[in-house]
């Protein structure tokens, strides 16, 4: 049985699609897949792409202690929550259910530019105005602070002398389309392998 998927995604949703484009092409073979594609915004691409997909949506409030969003991911019967460009902290509720089982993505080399405020163009601009040479892209399990928790797998990317944010970004993110949707494919292989060896 494939792994039950709940993409989280507040924005753009273009590593939501790269995930569920990884998952189609493999067809039969898939390890798992999206069933439920969530967000804090109403109006979020993501929850277009989704639903063009034929995958459930939902919308959650942010307010509350993080009930909703448990109550959501427990009626799907979520094995894997996958936080892709979703901005908001995680209520410790949720993680305490989930411990070990969000994986979040983010465009830098972490430790270094992660952190509450730090996500999208403010993340690029940073890296450009330390002068660093590298940045890159983490996947890691998530913990109860921003961008925190075990890193699962790094990628380095080059920064250019002629680098605008923009122009950084747009590298960086092309590597999260390769990456993101391999990591999460390992990641529930080795959920799959530990439930099968604790069973
Ligand atoms: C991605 O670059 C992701 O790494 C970043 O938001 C973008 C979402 O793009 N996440 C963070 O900065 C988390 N701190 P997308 O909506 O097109 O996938």
């Amino acid at each position: 049985m494939p792994s039950r998927l709940a993409v989280l995604a507040s924005g753009r949703g273009s590593n939501l699609q790269a995930i569920i484009d990884h998952f189609d092409n493999l067809a039969r073979e898939r390890i798992a897949k999206v069933v439920l594609v969530a967000s804090n915004r109403a109006d979020s691409p993501a929850l277009i792409r989704a639903a063009t997909a034929s995958i459930d949506i939902a919308h959650f409030d942010t307010t509350d202690d993080g009930s909703m969003l448990l109550e959501l991911l427990r009626k799907s019967r979520i094995d894997l929550v996958v936080l892709a460009g979703y901005l908001k902290r995680i209520p410790p509720k949720v993680i305490r259910e989930y411990a070990g089982r969000i994986i979040n993505i983010h465009p830098a080399l972490l430790p270094a530019f992660g952190g509450e405020g730090m996500y999208g163009a403010r993340v690029h601009e940073a890296v450009i105005a330390s002068g660093t040479k590298e940045t890159g892209v983490t996947v890691h399990l998530l913990d109860d602070e921003y961008d925190r928790g075990p890193i699962v797998a790094q990628w380095r990317v080059p920064v250019e002398p002629s680098d605008t944010a923009d122009s950084l970004a747009a590298r960086v993110l092309n590597v999260e389309h390769v990456v993101y949707p391999r990591v999460v494919e390992m990641v529930a292989i080795l959920q799959q392998l530990e439930a099968m060896t604790s069973a």
